[in-house]
């Protein structure tokens, strides 16, 4: 093992209960995308409680490489957007480090902009498949030239037609990117999607003052090509984190967990319906009437069985699959996930880093090319995992050890800095705090 992941290995113990409140880091998605529309837009905008996670940070240094006047105090930011014309072209190239979600939407955006980029990312991102964004921002003019359809990515801005495209595999970020892209083309673009994803792109840019609309025959946008008005934006806490402590709180019957501000929308909750169909109890209160909704969620354990999840449920609960995974091992029955080959091509190849952790603590796991099975109950054990850098499979990795029989090591566990730096703290208050 190299010497940097026994560094950072971290150990679960076995929990004799999982109870408490907590709330979890602002939203990812919506970060990423509010600081970037706040950057295109003429004005000052003020967006408050930033996750500090190492994606957002990264969305972060690319705006700021851009030029971006991008002031950050602790989880509130105060940008000075001055429109597209103001991004200036970067000294050397622009990292995104992990976050696919930065590489995705900033080259939408700097597609149709003056300046020449190069995004670049670590070795997980370089190894992501582009060529979903890159195809489509094509067909609108844009010249990005790569290797393999992989970052790195040079992008030369230039003027964009505006398309109808429909998008072969359900992805926000392709749809986000192929928006942002779309606000600078000449004419409207209608993106479609096999199934509806996360709709945050498309409720920020009406919040700032951008005719973009879901109809029958899509998304689309249609630019004014004034600049965005600016927003002050409370980033709701992240449901994709909170879905941890659900499941965490849903293995064992009397465990429980409340969650404070979380976000609720509509288009990212499919997991609460998961979680009760399995036998969890669930409470919502909210959501709230912003531009983003909000809530607080109770989340019970209760004996649970097992289910099947179809493809539309996997791509409106995408982050949440390796949490439902762990819980699967605790459902009477065989859970089947159908449709899930996107998780392949994630931050690792998430049926496989999963299937590989869960069947190293004793789960019984069947993996097919888009899919798994696992067969439950299982009676789990400690045992040394590795997430293979994947922040969502060490800590789904890390809620299984709280049932295990024994301590459950995880290998390069810091790797949950990605989204949830302070995870395994959290942890600890749920599991053994007083
Ligand atoms: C995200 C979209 C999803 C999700 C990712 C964040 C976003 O990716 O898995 O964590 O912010 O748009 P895909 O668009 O690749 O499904």
């Amino acid at each position: 093992m190299p010497l940097a992941e026994v560094q950072s290995a971290r150990t679960v113990s076995p929990a004799t209960r999982v109870a408490g409140e907590l709330s979890v880091p602002g939203d990812k998605s919506i970060a990423h995308r509010v600081l970037m529309l706040a950057a295109l837009a003429q004005g000052e905008s003020w967006v408050h409680g930033l996750p500090e996670g190492e994606d957002v940070l990264a969305t972060v240094a690319c705006l700021r490489g851009l030029g971006a006047d991008l002031q950050r105090s602790g989880r509130t930011a105060r940008i000075r957007g001055a429109g597209l014309s103001s991004f200036a072209t970067p000294h050397g190239s622009l990292d995104c480090a992990n976050s696919g979600t930065t590489m995705r939407l900033l080259l939408g955006i700097l597609a149709g902009s003056s300046i020449s980029a190069t995004l670049n990312g670590d070795a997980s991102l370089r190894r992501r498949p582009m060529d979903r964004v890159i195809e489509p921002l094509r067909r609108m003019g844009a010249r990005i030239e790569s290797q393999d359809d992989r970052a790195p990515i040079a992008v030369r801005g230039t003027s964009l037609q505006g398309r109808r495209y429909a998008v072969p595999i359900p992805s926000a970020q392709v749809k986000s990117a192929l928006l942002l892209a779309g606000l600078s083309a000449s004419g409207p673009t209608t993106v479609v999607e096999p199934t509806p994803t996360r709709d945050h792109t498309e409720r920020l840019l009406q919040a700032m003052g951008t005719d973009v609309k879901a109809t029958a025959d899509g998304v689309v946008i249609r630019p004014s090509h004034q600049p965005l008005r600016p927003i002050e934006l409370a980033v709701p806490g992240d449901f994709s984190s909170a879905a941890f402590w659900m499941a965490a709180a849903a293995l064992r019957p009397g465990w429980s967990v409340i969650i404070g501000d979380v976000g609720l929308n509509p288009t990212r909750t499919a997991f609460l319906e998961l979680l009760r169909s399995m036998g969890a109890g669930v409470k919502v209160e909210g959501p709230s009437d912003d531009i983003e909704p909000r809530g607080m969620l109770t989340v019970t354990g209760h004996p649970l069985r097992a289910i099947v999840v179809g493809a539309a449920d996997v791509a409106a609960a995408i982050d949440e699959i390796p949490a439902l995974l762990v819980l699967a091992t605790q459902a009477e029955g065989v859970t089947t996930i159908n449709g899930a080959g996107e998780l392949r091509v994630k931050e690792s190849d998430r049926l496989a880093t999963m299937a590989e952790g869960l069947r190293r603590m004793g789960a019984i796991v069947e993996e097919r090319p888009d899919g798994v099975s696992i067969h439950g109950p299982a009676a789990l054990r400690g045992a040394t995992v590795d997430p293979h850098g994947d922040h969502r499979v060490a800590m789904a990795l890390a809620v299984a050890g709280l049932i295990a029989s024994g301590p459950t090591t995880i290998e390069g566990a810091d790797c949950v800095a990605v989204s949830y730096p302070n995870f395994f703290a959290q942890l600890e208050d749920l599991t053994h705090g007083s």
